[in-house]
């Protein structure tokens, strides 16, 4: 998992490729490089560290001026994250240059005949083998050694390729992977992520599987890899550039989460009507597909998207009585239930780029399951495989911990479990009123737990700061919150922070519990508050320092805890929206007072590109 830029252009190529990767940096942050070149010969330089470590490295020592290079910023997948490892790879004899985004799957085997062969490795990773193999097939053009070297490598990828014995010319391909071509005046880009174009051009082009896409300083060509001409169907980037800046705040993580009202507005702008729901994508997928013919739903995800997905199941079932499976990507993949053509399947990702996710699509695909996708990439991967896609809008997310993608995922569910529930019943589903009615109110309710909560939980934040382990506990849809609370706790803070159904730990996590242990208690479901106060009973009788949230008007709550945090009251179905804003509130302060960069935790990525 990484990020790539390739510049062509009259401007010095140094400052552009370094700003690019700057916004590319969420996709990895563990080693980065460049290479340019001057028309007429390259120079690569790479350092171990974060993109800054490069850009100082040459302040001291400047690097060729040119207007033509490629940058990377690595997430290290095989191989250590060091100078070495980092992209770009070069050949023995240092005449190509490549930076790479996802796997080789079949670089073993190609390492192995490659070596027998004379060539010397000196990096751990599976990406050497393709300079190598341009070495090897060297046709004396880059575009034709190229077309001959492709279909030999396995696996999912996105290339930028420079040679010195062809300086002015830089060859961009996207296998699976994402790179998209950007249009300048009188310049282009490549890039991973439109984010990184903003400042530059908002005119773009997804390379496709199979395209080879050819940039000079004159000519843009883009050809099919058997050599016919593509004219790109070019589109303009919606984002603006304020959406991609850090504008007054330290950290995207916080920008994130207060723009949730904001976020939750755009995913349901145009999509309410005064009696249900209008999702015109939805429309043209049942003109194709009968929802009767479906027998069950699975949902597929990773990570938070994967924890959005199990509030989803609970919506979707109670609103359809229809079954519904809630699975991980990298598990469904391998192993699933009954996946047939009278199967819905609805994955999750924010970025439509994640491998595992990406798999389990074609899996249900392959089994003939239909497929809808809920992500924030519209021309990702995802969006593009998927029978249907839906966006949700939520503008672009760089911090590497999903915040306002998790809500507005949600929310996108509930759009949808609202519009299958007609598609099922017809009109007249007697939960859908109440419904529509807290989707509208959403954003503000949102805006009022921002307010209501966010200095409080700075407050238990600082004074949590000594702690090194922290429980979360809830029942039904409190429950599932509480596994995101925790794991946004594990990935910012760093924390060992564990989420369990209030009722479990009687059953042996009590054990943990020592005076003075921090609690987070969920109790936001209001048909279930009781028996969560029975069991936090439980916990403080054992002197654990317990922080209850539960909704306005409730008293109950507040008469067994250490301290109550107040949210407003809405449909059950949406408390988990609600309820999320303080978690990650919380996981934003505990990170922050531990001295962490809460955008880029340690170890960690945004859209991972690999199994
Ligand atoms: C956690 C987080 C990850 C992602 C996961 C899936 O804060 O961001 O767990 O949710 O990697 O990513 P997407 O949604 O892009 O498929």
């Amino acid at each position: 998992m990484s990020g790539i830029v390739g510049y062509v252009g009259k401007r010095s190529s140094q400052q552009i490729l370094i700003d690019c990767l700057m916004h590319l940096e969420y996709r990895g942050y563990d080693s980065a490089g460049l290479a340019i070149s001057n028309g007429n010969e390259i120079e690569m330089r790479k350092e171990k560290g974060r993109i800054q470590d490069l850009e100082a490295s040459i302040q001291l020592d400047p690097i060729l001026k040119g207007t033509l290079g490629i940058g990377h910023t690595r997430w290290a997948s095989h191989g250590t994250p060091s100078a070495l490892n980092s992209h770009p790879l070069t050949d023995n004899k240092e005449n190509y240059y490549v930076v790479h985004n996802g796997i080789i799957e079949n670089y073993r085997q190609l390492r192995k005949v490659l070596i027998t062969e004379g060539y010397t490795f000196l990096t751990d990773t599976d990406t050497e083998v393709i300079p190598h193999l341009l070495a090897k097939y060297d046709t004396g053009d880059l575009k034709e050694t190229v077309r001959r070297v492709l279909p030999m490598l396995q696996g999912s990828f996105a290339l930028a390729i420079m040679s010195k014995t062809q300086p002015d010319t830089i060859i961009g391909i996207s296998q699976e992977n994402p790179l998209i071509l950007g249009y300048g005046d009188g310049e282009a880009f490549l890039s991973s992520d439109i984010s990184a174009l903003l400042s530059y051009t908002k005119e773009i082009y997804p390379i496709k599987n199979n395209e080879i896409a050819v940039l000079t300083p004159t000519t843009i060509t883009i050809q099919t890899i058997g050599g016919e001409s593509v004219t790109p169907v070019k589109s303009l980037i919606e984002w603006d550039e304020e959406e991609i800046t850090l504008q007054e705040h330290d950290f995207f993580m916080l920008k994130e989460i207060t723009e949730q009202p904001k976020a939750i507005k755009q995913t349901l702008a145009g999509r309410l009507t005064a009696s249900s729901v209008s999702i015109p994508e939805l429309d043209t997928f049942f003109e194709q597909f009968q929802m009767e013919s479906f027998r069950k739903v699975d949902i597929v995800a990773s990570g938070t998207s994967y924890h959005s997905g199990m509030i989803g199941k609970k919506i979707i079932e109670q609103m359809l009585s229809i079954p519904v499976e809630v699975s991980i990507s990298s598990e469904f993949s391998f192993e699933h239930g009954l996946l047939d053509d009278q199967t819905l399947v609805i994955v999750l990702s924010q970025s439509g780029e994640t491998a595992d996710t990406l798999s389990a699509l074609k899996e249900a695909k392959a089994h003939g399951a239909k497929t809808i996708a809920i992500t924030n990439k519209k021309r990702s991967n995802i969006a593009r495989k998927a029978d249907c896609m839906i966006c949700t809008n939520a503008g672009p997310e760089l911090a590497v911990p999903a915040t306002k993608a998790y809500t507005c995922q949600m929310t996108a569910l509930i759009l949808l479990a609202i519009a299958l529930s007609e598609k099922v019943s017809g009109p007249g589903n007697k939960m859908t009123p109440d419904m529509l009615e807290a989707l509208k109110e959403l954003p503000n309710e949102v805006e009022k737990c921002l307010i209501m909560t966010q200095d409080a939980i700075d407050k238990f934040a600082q004074v949590t700061d000594d702690q090194d382990h922290l429980f979360l506990i809830g029942r039904g849809l409190d429950y599932v919150l509480a596994l995101e609370g925790a794991l946004k706790l594990q990935e910012v803070a760093y924390l060992h922070a564990d989420a369990y159904a209030a009722g479990e730990i009687k059953h042996g996590t009590m054990a943990l519990f020592t005076p003075g242990i921090p609690v987070i208690a969920l109790a936001t479901q209001a048909h279930l508050r009781e028996k969560t106060i029975s069991n936090i009973r439980e916990i403080k009788a054992r002197d654990a320092y317990v922080v209850g949230i539960t909704t306005i008007g409730d008293e109950s709550v507040a008469e067994v805890v250490d301290e109550v945090l107040y949210i407003p009251e809405a449909h059950a179905f949406f408390m988990p929206i609600l309820a999320a804003i303080p978690l990650q509130l919380l996981a934003y302060y505990a990170g922050t007072v531990r001295g962490y960069n809460v955008d880029r935790p340690r170890n960690l990525a945004k859209s991972l590109t690999v199994e």
